[in-house]
């Protein structure tokens, strides 16, 4: 079955075009330049942004797969969560040509494509513990097969990625500033231990996160001009985030048994959590793996991944399928 995939869920126009041997082509159009200059995504333009976009970035994934919509058997698309004005142009755009071409149609969760995604590179066993962590979310979960997954902890304040930007701002980079702190701590080899930024230990909840303890004494260490050069800030700040994210996980991995873990979402391309997730992860004896960086950040192959499994297990979505800003994912979802 080769399906066309659609995701418009937040700040990145992307389709692609999936059939039995795998991604044929995935297209992302970034509106980083866009909205850079806010220092934030602003819902109204990306809504905006992804109406000049969709229709040039699905005509590239279909030139890039060398196919044209005549060969495409099916359509999905994101459906939430995410910005809803976001949402509703991918998803408007799937149902239409859906309905002008009498094809099968079915939305996808966006957590679900995030959680899946290492699919696309690699077999995984379920069930595997899944951290997603992104702009929006940072939630762990126990994927237990497709369209199963438990929701074992989530953050209480911030999303890991929305911690990293929101530091990025006070440091004065750019946005996204996830990218930065990353790439500004690895150049010039900062020094991780610079400034002892706190760590939260959540009691209730054991698997829970927070972040907005980290950012606040950022905000504080900025203040009282602390003095460290600024790779060392972002090497130490990284470095706590990365340490609020990597203990509760292998706690959970070693209080539910799993065997593979499995980190996705925006946050995953961190070159830091990349390596302190896969050698503590390795020293507890689990697997750990890392979608490629292209899969990990927004994209429309993850969707349709989940897409073509679900279309492929028979489900459909009615055209009168609406977006959902908060839609849950759960068991049975
Ligand atoms: O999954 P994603 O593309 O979009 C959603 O939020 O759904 O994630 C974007 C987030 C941003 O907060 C960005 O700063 C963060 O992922 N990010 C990173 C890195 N690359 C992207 N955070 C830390 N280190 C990175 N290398
Ligand atoms: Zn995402």
């Amino acid at each position: 079955m080769r399906v066309l995939a659609i995701e418009t869920s937040c700040d990145d126009t992307a389709a692609a075009v999936l059939d039995d041997r795998g991604v044929r082509a995935s297209i992302v159009a970034s509106q980083d330049l866009v909205h850079g200059k806010y220092g934030g995504i602003v819902p109204e333009l990306a809504s905006r942004q992804h109406l000049l976009a969709i229709l040039p970035v699905i005509e590239r994934a279909l030139a890039d797969a060398a196919v044209t919509l005549d060969d495409i058997e099916a359509v999905t698309a994101t459906y939430g969560p995410g910005l809803v004005g976001s949402l509703l142009v991918g998803l408007q755009v799937a149902k239409g040509i859906a309905f002008d071409r009498g094809l099968p149609f079915v939305g996808v969760n966006h957590l679900e494509g995030h959680l899946l995604a290492i699919l696309l590179d690699r077999p995984v066993a379920f069930p595997y513990l899944g951290l997603l962590v992104s702009g929006g979310h940072t939630s762990l979960y126990l994927v237990e097969d497709l369209g199963r997954y438990r929701q074992l902890g989530r953050t209480r304040d911030d999303a890991a990625g929305e911690a990293f930007d929101k530091g990025a701002k006070m440091l004065g980079l750019g946005f996204p500033g996830g990218r930065e702190i990353d790439r500004r701590a690895a150049a010039a080899a900062g020094d991780r231990a610079a400034v002892r930024f706190p760590r939260a230990s959540l009691k209730r909840g054991l698997y829970d996160f927070s972040f907005s303890g980290v950012k606040t004494s950022l905000r504080q260490y900025l203040l009282d001009d602390g003095g460290a050069a600024l790779e060392d800030v972002c090497a130490s700040f990284q470095e706590a985030i990365v340490e609020m994210l990597v203990t509760p996980t292998l706690k959970a991995a070693r209080d539910l048994g799993a065997t593979t873990i499995v980190v996705s979402g925006g946050v995953s391309a961190n070159s830091r959590l990349r390596t302190v997730m896969t050698e503590a992860g390795a020293a507890a004896g689990f697997d750990v793996a890392f979608p490629r960086f292209a899969y990990c950040t927004d994209n429309a192959a993850m969707i349709g991944y989940a897409g073509r499994a679900r279309l492929l297990r028979g489900e459909r979505h009615d055209l009168t399928l609406n977006a959902s800003a908060t839609l849950p994912i759960g068991v049975g979802a």
